[in-house]
């Protein structure tokens, strides 16, 4: 058992969530609700009003957070404390999108300094080739940039740079290589020209296996397509915390971009990861996605928890994971260019909090992360919404849009948001018999038909969501967006006590993976794996080419 779920506030919450009235009766008993659960923080706004709670749920959610100590959890984070205790690190991508005044001590050494100077780094970088200075081999400037890297060295800068593809400079396309699948990255290569062609390479570790490999191809085209070894250093950078293995690699010294061990994969977009984000939309609106990012900072940091939109959020995804059993959780961005989000969250949350021990090794008694999925809408109404609205599985939703498009025509926004909005509607105040019957009075349909047609379109209703509006999507209320998920992620994890910071669980299948790696390529025949293995390992090796 652990002693989270033995407090006084879990208990009593556990019993108020089962005696707690439909949503529709809520609404219809305080009709300042929506007032009273909305708040404003960093040029968003959370509508928490259509969630399973009243003013009681609220405080006792609240009660979980503080014996949970979730104030002191924050402040530990912030001032470089070794919170991530497997990996003995700090964790401190917030220092990332600090200001240069700030000062964050890491070891006797302020690493503000160092992060403001990989940024000088990267806007000289991001000026030469901009600007065309950079020169290819055979004396042409830049044209395209290829990105290779995967899991948060490639999520991060290809959903950003898809998010704020209205901010792009014209000069320079951006194409992303992660699958080590290699249609991937031979497709993305098949209308290039080496020329003109810049690769960035992205590794936190320099030694993942899908990023080498992509490399090490890219490497041979640009030589097969005319460049030489010489010509490498114009055409080749890296990203990582592994200088020397990328200097050995053969990147050219002058061409890396430090990163640093207190910035997790899932957390390194405002790094030296983002100079993909930085090359397309200019140094300037990266400040700016930097800028919103720390705004919500400060504001997670300083805000009191009933106020605070992180804890809010991360609070209301704990009451559904931990006392209505919800095993999933909907992100559903009503903005064309924020599709790639969903994806983006699932590496966040679920790599930080698919977690089943507690810091010190305990089995945890009760449900962690959720499993995080979405899409765009409107498209997922004509896809997954069927399942939201009269699927027996609870799955809490976050609807996510700017309240202005950034190519206003004609019906189109309005129509949108009249989507978004009656989803949430129709999610909260569902349909009864009754009123499924009152809808088939005119049909022609035979009494005993009509009764049974209307309980098939019975909604149960009480199906919470968030709401989060923006002005307009900018590279600062964007910056703001993924901070609040990053710190909603944070909440979680703090209170549950896990370290969401690890990441254990992929190792494994890392390291399987070679050594079916080496029986695929064997001389023989594998059989001392399980049969399984053996014989997928078998049928491999008499088809491969
Ligand atoms: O999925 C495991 C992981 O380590 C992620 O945390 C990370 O973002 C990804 O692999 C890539 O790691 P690297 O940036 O070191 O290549």
């Amino acid at each position: 058992m652990t002693e989270l779920t033995q407090g006084t506030a879990w208990k009593t919450l556990k019993a108020h969530t089962e005696g707690l009235a439909h949503m529709r009766t809520l609404f219809e008993s305080d009709t300042q609700r929506f007032d009273h659960m909305s708040t404003s923080a960093c040029g968003l706004f959370l509508d928490y009003s259509k969630n399973r709670a009243d003013k009681e749920t609220m405080s006792l959610l609240f009660s979980v957070a503080e014996d949970a100590q979730l104030e002191s959890k924050i402040k530990a984070m912030f001032n470089g404390e070794m919170i991530n205790t497997t990996e003995k690190r700090a964790v401190l991508h917030t220092a990332l999108r600090a200001k240069p005044e700030q000062e964050i001590m890491l070891n006797g050494v302020n690493i503000v300094q160092e992060v403001q100077e990989t940024q000088q780094q990267m806007e000289l970088f991001v000026d030469a080739v901009s600007s065309g200075n950079w020169k290819g081999y055979t004396g042409k400037k830049i044209t395209d940039i290829v990105s290779i890297g995967i899991g948060g060295s490639f999520l991060g800068p290809k959903i950003v740079s898809q998010a704020l593809r209205p901010y792009w400079s014209k000069q320079l396309n951006c194409h992303f290589v992660a699958n080590v699948d290699a249609s991937s990255i031979v497709e993305k290569l098949k209308p290039l020209n080496a020329e003109t062609t810049l690769f960035i390479m992205s590794s936190k570790s320099f030694g993942t296996q899908e990023t080498l490999t992509n490399t090490l191809s890219a490497k041979d085209w640009f030589i097969e397509q005319g460049g030489s070894q010489a010509d490498v250093a114009k055409h080749f950078v890296a990203v990582t915390s592994n200088v020397a293995k990328a200097t050995e690699f053969g990147i050219d010294a002058d061409n890396i971009f430090p990163m640093w061990d207190w910035v997790g994969g899932r957390y390194s977009l405002w790094s030296a990861i983002g100079l993909p984000i930085a090359l397309l939309i200019g140094m300037d609106n990266f400040r700016a996605l930097l800028s919103g990012a720390n705004e919500m900072d400060q504001h997670f940091a300083n805000t009191p928890l009933s106020e605070n939109m992180p804890v809010i959020m991360g609070l209301f995804s704990l009451l559904y994971g931990n006392f209505h059993d919800a095993q999933s959780h909907v992100v559903l961005t009503y903005d064309h260019y924020l599709r790639g989000l969903p994806a983006y969250f699932q590496q966040l949350d679920m790599e930080s909090n698919g977690k089943s021990v507690t810091l010190d090794g305990t089995e945890v008694d009760h449900s962690t992360g959720p499993v995080i999925w979405g899409g765009e809408g409107t498209n997922g109404q004509h896809a997954y919404h069927q399942l939201l609205h009269q699927g027996t599985a609870l799955i809490p939703a976050d609807f996510i849009m700017p309240l202005q498009s950034h190519n206003p025509l004609g019906e189109h926004h309005v129509q949108l948001a009249s989507n978004c909005f009656g989803q949430t509607q129709a999610l909260m105040q569902g349909r009864s018999y009754e009123e499924a019957l009152k809808e088939l009075a005119d049909s022609k349909l035979a009494a005993d038909e009509k009764s049974v047609i209307a309980k098939h379109k019975v909604m149960q209703g009480n199906k919470p969501s968030n709401t989060i509006l923006m002005d307009k999507l900018t590279p600062q209320t964007l910056g703001a967006l993924i901070a609040l998920y990053e710190h909603r992620t944070f909440v979680q994890g703090a209170i549950w006590q896990i370290n969401s910071f690890d990441q254990w669980g992929v190792e494994l299948g890392k390291t399987l993976g070679n050594d079916v790696l080496d029986r695929l390529s064997a001389e023989n025949d594998a059989t001392e794996l399980d049969c399984s293995s053996n014989g997928l390992i078998n049928m491999f090796r008499q088809k491969k080419i």
